[in-house]
């Protein structure tokens, strides 16, 4: 065989093995979703739903020319920053940010978002299709701390259900229709499983249950008080925070209670309210369930 036809044969057989074996990389790979920028009143949007302040750390996955986290440390003093595969791309973002004055609290990588450590991000933001979402959906549950914003500008994570939504006019949108939607999650803790604790009643101790099944940030489950079912009327979870309205039937009259607290691994700490009279609630977590991502 002519050296150089084994050549360029070796040379074909190298690069579909780089692409096969390392596609994490930028040069191995094609964009995902192509460059559309987010229009301005919807990076706004984006950063007012999520409520970015000067102690957010905000992750654009795909982060076109970095508007988003250049507006988020340019308008409310955040750091973060942006990843996009496309180089020419990530150097644009890199001069606005320092036409901006903002290099000192954001940086642009070229590097695939899939290889993208997110574990920093407080908010993380995205514009992406909603097969790349789905892709994304099991690193924020498993690598992202409660608490932690994810904002997306037109499409969703399945049926993960936003947390809030607007809907943004955009007049003169060069693309679509003139609007844009802007979805808010926020990454619920793990709230599954069986929780114990004693409630004063009528001067005596009771022993209460709550055991809570979990469908990403959906809580529904059963509740005993002092040896009887007792109805969940309500429960909702924002980050680490729980809330849980139960109705219990003690010593002959309806007893309802209204628990807040915030779940730290398996305890929570917080306050019950019943007949009007607060006092400090902690419950312990005797058996750990997990939370249900694949509904
Ligand atoms: C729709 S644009 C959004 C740009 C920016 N986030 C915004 O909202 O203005 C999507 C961006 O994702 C980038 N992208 C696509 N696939 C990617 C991947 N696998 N890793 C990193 N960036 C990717 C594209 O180059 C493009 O800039």
């Amino acid at each position: 065989m002519d050296k150089r036809v084994a050549l360029t044969q070796s040379l074909a057989i190298f690069a579909l093995c780089v692409g096969v074996v390392l596609p994490g990389y930028a040069f191995a790979q094609a964009a995902d979703v192509p460059y559309v920028p987010t229009p301005m009143a919807v990076v706004e949007a984006m950063l007012n739903i999520a409520k970015v302040g000067p102690d957010d750390f905000v992750i654009d996955l795909g982060s076109g020319d970095g508007r988003i986290v250049i507006a988020a440390a340019k308008k409310y003093g955040a750091r973060g920053f942006g990843v996009d595969l496309d180089g020419a791309l990530v150097s644009q973002a890199r001069r606005e940010a320092a036409r901006q004055g903002v290099t000192e609290r954001v940086a642009f990588h070229a590097r695939n978002l899939f290889i993208t450590d997110i574990d920093q991000a407080t908010v993380l933001t995205s514009y992406l299709f909603p097969r790349v979402n789905m892709q994304l959906r099991p690193r924020i549950f498993g690598e992202l701390r409660p608490g932690t914003r994810i904002v997306s500008h037109e499409f969703d994570f399945g049926n993960w259900k936003p947390d809030a939504h607007v809907h943004v006019p955009v007049p003169g949108k060069p693309y679509g229709p003139p609007a844009s939607e802007v979805y808010l999650w926020i990454v619920p803790a793990n709230a599954a499983g069986t929780w114990q604790w004693r409630s004063a009643v009528d001067g005596a101790l009771i022993e209460c249950e709550l055991t809570l099944d979990q469908t990403f940030q959906m809580l529904e489950g059963s509740a005993r008080a002092g040896g009887k079912p007792a109805r969940i009327q309500s429960a909702t979870l924002n980050g680490n925070e729980v809330l849980v309205v139960l109705v219990a039937e003690v010593n002959g009259h309806e007893l309802r209670q209204e628990l807040s607290g915030r779940i730290e691994g398996d305890t929570i700490r917080g306050k019950s309210r019943a007949a009007g009279a607060d006092s400090d609630w902690q419950a312990t977590r005797v058996v750990r369930g997990k939370i249900n991502i694949d509904a």
